[in-house]
């Protein structure tokens, strides 16, 4: 979809040649003698537009009007849940059109986030899967046209929301794809095409570089599997060389059937969903060549499935890390932390300002918190609160979660230096200090996103989660660099 902003003026609004005009207003409403507000004006008179978020009303061929439709929505006080709202209704509205152009006018200046959120909402509501379908239906919407006040004071909002967009419908997109569409391979090739962009490098290793890097749990997980897994190395240079990069881990499991310690084969399907945290560095490695920030940045992805074999590990199995750490494997489905421990090794190289690993980690978290906001684990106080900061300007909610040593107890084992999984309690904080461990020399966040990254039951697929979080986040360190 192609997304454009423009200056606001009343009286070339209704020369507007679209096929749909959709007015946001809200309650702070303020009448002037142009005809399209006089007949708001009259509109909210009559009682027939209520001021609630999402409430409609729509005009076929308004008089003296060059738009098909014209739609007035409200957005009650314009807060971002209300504009999430409004959007997602009208655009539910217009479905049944399968309209090509639509023009969204804001009456009076949304915030920053509040753009950010209708941009968002439009481009989810929209965003249709086809990859697999016989007979693909692509989305219909191909440009929408934001209007607005002052288009000059959200311009940098603006590109950086449609930036974001991109980024997060890649990572909906690799998130989505079924794992025998979705292989350590084909991620190799999104990221070998990503590299085509200025400022961005990759490097893919197989098997047989990543058993000379020593990554003994990362390859312990793979050799259950004939497919060939896959450690993507992503570099965004926006900077000068000596500029400390941000290192992005993402957990790339293409299909993670528990291994040994099987799953249960309902809802099975949605562990092709497990490497939304790789889809996700790659969504955000798409944004970056939009925005062409001054940052470095690298993405590191170890990929591969998790499948039950012959030659697969077994429960009691101890393998040794790249870190030179033995680790007794008890469940073959804690295998996330196992390709994550040697990938935050790797990124000791780096000499990295920051590490963030992004992982559908632990059903625990989602039992924790939900859909709604992703576990935020981390060593470092100004990175969590940058990332938080970022989710809340993102709209793309995370929340801190504590690291205390004694959660790690029950990771001892006989056998090993240290244990795969501890009890069921407190699941995904056990996980993140399993992590911890390999992630002592730099500052380090670990985003727990497997409640955030995907939809189950009928709306089931990737959300592109937290493709809009990092975003944001990293644009705030180049604004930070800017200025030193
Ligand atoms: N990929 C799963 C986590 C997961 C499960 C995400 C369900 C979303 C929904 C991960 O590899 C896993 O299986 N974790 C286990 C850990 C346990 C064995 C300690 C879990 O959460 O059950
Ligand atoms: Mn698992
Ligand atoms: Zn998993």
């Amino acid at each position: 979809m192609n997304f454009a902003l423009k200056p606001f003026d009343l009286r070339s609004l209704g020369s507007e040649k679209t096929d749909a005009l959709l007015v946001f207003l809200t309650s702070a409403f303020k009448h002037d003698k142009d005809a399209l507000s006089m007949l708001i004006a009259r509109v909210i008179k009559s009682g027939d537009l209520t001021p609630k978020a999402g409430n409609l009303l729509d005009i076929f061929r308004p008089d003296g009007m060059a738009c098909t439709r014209l739609v007035l929505v409200h957005m009650g006080e314009g807060n971002t849940t209300e504009v999430r709202r409004a959007v997602s209704a009208a655009f539910a509205l217009l479905k049944p059109a399968k309209y090509k152009a639509i023009t969204l006018s804001f009456l009076k200046q949304p915030s920053a986030s509040a753009l950010r959120v209708a941009v968002g909402t439009l481009a989810d509501a929209s965003y249709v899967f086809t990859a697999t379908k016989s007979k693909p239906e692509p989305r219909c919407i191909q440009k929408a046209i934001f209007v607005l006040p002052d288009e000059r004071a959200l311009r940098a909002e603006f590109d950086r929301a449609v930036a974001a967009v991109a980024g997060i419908e890649l990572a909906k997109e690799w998130g989505n794809r079924p794992a025998n569409h979705a292989t350590p391979t084909h991620l190799a090739h999104t990221a070998r095409e990503l590299a085509k962009f200025p400022k961005i490098k990759c490097d893919i290793l197989g098997p047989k570089e990543v058993a000379k890097l020593g990554m003994g749990a990362f390859q312990a997980v793979a050799q259950g599997s004939d497919e060939p897994l896959r450690f993507i190395v992503l570099h965004y240079n926006g900077a000068a060389k000596s500029s400390a990069p941000v290192v992005l881990v993402g957990k790339g499991i293409t299909f993670d059937s528990g291994g040994i310690s099987i799953k249960p084969a309902a809802e099975m399907d949605e562990m092709k969903f497990d490497m939304c945290g790789a889809a996700s560095v790659l969504g955000v490695f798409r944004a970056l060549a939009d925005l062409q920030p001054d940052i470095n940045v690298v993405g590191l992805i170890p990929a591969c499935e998790n499948l039950p074999s012959s030659r697969a590990i077994k429960p009691g199995d101890v393998v040794t890390s790249m870190s030179g750490q033995t680790i007794e494997i008890l469940n073959t489905d804690a295998e996330g932390r196992l390709v994550l421990c040697d990938a935050l090794t790797y990124s000791e190289r780096f000499q990295p300002r920051a590490v963030v690993d992004i992982a559908t980690l632990t059903g625990a978290c989602v039992i924790a918190l939900g859909a709604v906001r992703s576990g935020l684990f981390s060593t470092d106080e100004t990175l969590s609160a940058a990332l938080v900061k970022a989710g809340d300007s993102s709209q793309d909610l995370c929340w801190p979660m504590p690291l205390d040593d004694d959660y790690a107890e029950g990771l001892k084992t006989n056998f090993a230096d240290v244990a795969n999984v501890a009890g069921r309690p407190g699941g995904a904080i056990t996980a993140a200090k399993f992590l911890q461990r390999f992630a002592g020399k730099f500052p380090w966040a670990h985003l727990d996103i497997a409640g955030t990254a995907w939809k189950s039951g009928v709306a089931k697929g990737a959300t592109g989660r937290p493709v809009g979080l990092l975003v944001d986040y990293l644009m705030a360190l180049e604004a930070k660099s800017g200025k030193a």
